[in-house]
């Protein structure tokens, strides 16, 4: 067998990993008490801890954008100082770990949000269908409120104050939540974002806000230490394609450059049923990245290694793998089976499904 490149150690901006398995982000809604990160959770990362790098569930910037129940935040002191032994657990055992920043926008209840929490949005666009509460089980998503431009200025720095927190935290660096319909992707599409105004109206108009969050948060942080996730042609809670979206994704991946972020995560959400991300917009997008490609979405060990030896990816991603084999790097390397996740656990609360899982 030819020699490994996921197994390889590699450098994403000032981190050298010790191998290109990223465990991607997963919400796992286990963050029981006042949007803080546990005890419970600190035990859940360290255990898949032997990822290069681990990308935390999303993570709310915003009370506003705390939309899922039972979903962490970073907006304040006591959220920061319950993350530490999150990261420190990571670290100790050898591994680094970002925070994927995440404002939920449309995609919320008021049931969920903390209280005084609105559900604001670029456009007054509900999504379709129901997202779960605890208090009041399955409820209709409501019609957004349409941000006024001094709520989408504050939106924009809200991702930068939890950037801050997160290196506070400890954290290795943040992924700013791009993808799958919330606040940023509702921004870039014209499915969510019917603004006439700045941040919307053309094409050129709805990557504003993604570019100046991604700016904004560089110029605090370290572009080094910064990556956003796309999920062009993703088909989550509403979203769809649509016929500017090979130009807006390609534009925008272009302008980010000059914001000196490190890495653009990209997913392909077909293995979950989405419309195929086309390979020519992949090709085109990883040609037009200078540095750290990662991609994500339905891979095993063969088709990750492929991605990486033909020079499509830098890193791969995996998601449900990471939640029933804690070790599942080390199964990967030794070739063992994998153990079958258990889907009706993914977002309860407690150690059942989480932690509980044996390493092999
Ligand atoms: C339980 C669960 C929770 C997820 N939560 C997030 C999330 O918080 N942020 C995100 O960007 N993607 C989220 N995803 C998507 C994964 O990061 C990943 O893209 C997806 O599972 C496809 O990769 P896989 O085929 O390796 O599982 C979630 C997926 C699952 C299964």
């Amino acid at each position: 067998m030819s020699e490994s490149l996921l197994f390889s150690p590699t450098t994403v901006g000032p981190l050298s990993l010790r191998n290109r398995i990223v465990m991607a982000p997963m919400t796992r809604c286990r963050a029981v008490h006042a949007n803080q990160a546990n005890a419970l959770m600190a035990q859940y990362y360290a255990q898949r801890a032997t990822a290069g790098l681990i990308v935390t569930e999303g993570t709310a910037t915003s009370p506003n954008g705390a939309g899922y129940v039972r979903m962490p935040g970073i907006w304040s002191q006591e959220q920061v100082d319950a993350w530490k032994p999150v990261t420190k657990g990571v670290h100790d055992a050898g591994g680094h770990i970002v925070v994927q920043l995440m404002h939920t926008g449309r995609v919320g209840h008021r049931h969920n949000l903390p209280k005084g929490a609105e559900v604001l949005a670029p456009s007054a666009v509900a999504a379709p269908g129901e997202m779960y509460t605890d208090a009041a089980g399955m409820q209709a998503f409501a019609v957004p409120r349409a941000m006024t431009s001094s709520e989408v200025e504050t939106a924009r720095d809200e991702f930068v104050s939890a950037a801050r927190n997160a290196l506070a935290a400890g954290f290795d660096g943040v992924e700013l939540h791009g993808a799958n319909g919330y606040l940023i992707e509702e921004f870039l599409s014209p499915v969510t974002n019917l603004r006439d105004d700045g941040w919307g109206g053309s094409v050129e108009k709805r990557l504003r806000f993604p570019l100046e969050v991604a700016q904004a948060v560089a110029q605090a942080i370290g572009g080094d230490r910064v990556g956003i996730r796309l999920s062009p042609y993703g088909a989550s809670v509403g979203m769809t394609a649509y016929p500017e979206i090979d130009e807006t994704y390609q534009t925008l991946v272009a302008r980010l450059v000059a914001t000196g972020i490190q890495t653009v995560h990209l997913v392909d959400h077909s293995s979950m049923g989405a419309p195929e991300v086309p390979s020519a917009l992949k090709r085109a997008l990883r040609l037009a990245w200078p540095r750290t490609f990662l991609v994500c979405g339905g891979f095993d060990r063969l088709s990750a290694e492929a991605e990486l030896s033909e020079g499509r990816a830098d890193l791969v991603g995996f998601g449900r793998p990471f939640i029933a084999n804690p070790d599942f790097t080390t199964r990967l390397a030794k070739g063992l089976a994998l153990t079958a996740a258990d889907g009706t656990t993914f977002y309860t609360s407690g150690p059942e499904g989480y932690t509980d899982y044996l390493t092999a």
